[in-house]
């Protein structure tokens, strides 16, 4: 069942909204060749802490930390550890705060230093591909625009789209109705409608769109050992249009 949310609910949304993007901003100043993916989870968790939010994930179907850190081949739910990051590497970053009972959820993927050409086109690849997306998200549209966007951009640049993973309503839940695909037909799917609050999350692979899950039950790697990105915001549509709630 989706939950539209009336304009105060959104409101309340855009606490959460603000949390998750001020960390993501936080982050990616302090994120560092030599840290580990655990340094990483506690500076997210003191920040969230900090800010007078929960966060999300932790302990979510039992997940183990605040953020999941998914680096290279890893496409989503890495989990901190004492894996070092290095230079080249493209680390990918998601995290959610909630804030009197509201969810915010998002994802950047960072460069570490010197990065392959082919690894930063991914990465600009993919956030493109989530402004692509939100240009179909108005009301009268129909949700298959937002991922025919996405995988139209994506494979018109070499890339491809995951299909196993997908984006999602989110409020007071974090995983709420519809899923979003990042890919579709344009024309398919339900109406958009004001009111409707979207993750919207584009994960982008360099090479096979397929994936599989590691035995640690979490982290998503892709079949081929080719780099993936991530990009992910909560998005609003409302009567003034639309509203991204965590830049
Ligand atoms: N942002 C991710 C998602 O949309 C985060 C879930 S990780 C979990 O599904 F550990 F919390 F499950
Ligand atoms: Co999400």
């Amino acid at each position: 069942m989706i939950h539209l949310k009336t304009p105060l609910e959104i409101e309340k949304m855009k606490k959460a909204g603000k949390v998750v993007g001020d960390l993501l901003k936080f982050l990616e100043e302090k994120i560092k060749i030599g840290m580990t993916t655990k340094q990483v989870d506690t500076l997210a968790y003191n920040f969230i802490k900090r800010a007078g939010a929960t966060p999300s994930f932790l302990n979510y179907a039992g997940y183990p930390a605040s953020i999941c850190c998914s680096i290279d081949d890893e496409v989503v739910h890495g989990i901190p550890s004492d894996r070092l990051i290095e230079e080249g590497q493209i680390v990918s970053v998601d995290v959610g705060a909630i804030v009197d009972g509201w969810q915010g959820d998002a994802a950047r993927t960072f460069l570490m230093g010197e990065v392959s050409p082919e690894k930063k086109k991914l990465v600009e690849v993919t956030k493109q591909c989530f402004f692509e997306g939100i240009k179909e998200f108005k009301a009268g549209n129909r949700l298959g625009d937002i991922g025919h966007a996405i995988q139209t951009y994506a494979e018109s640049n070499g890339f491809s789209v995951v299909r196993s993973l997908v984006g999602h309503g989110i409020g007071r839940e974090m995983h709420e109705d519809p899923s979003v695909p990042n890919y579709g037909t344009k024309g398919s799917g339900i109406r958009l409608s004001n009111g409707l609050v979207l993750a919207i999350e584009p994960m982008i692979n360099l090479g096979t769109y397929k994936v599989n899950c590691k035995s640690d039950g979490w982290t998503v790697v892709t079949h081929d050992g080719k780099p993936s990105a991530h990009y992910e915001n909560t998005v609003a549509l409302t009567e003034n249009g639309l509203e991204i709630l965590t830049l």
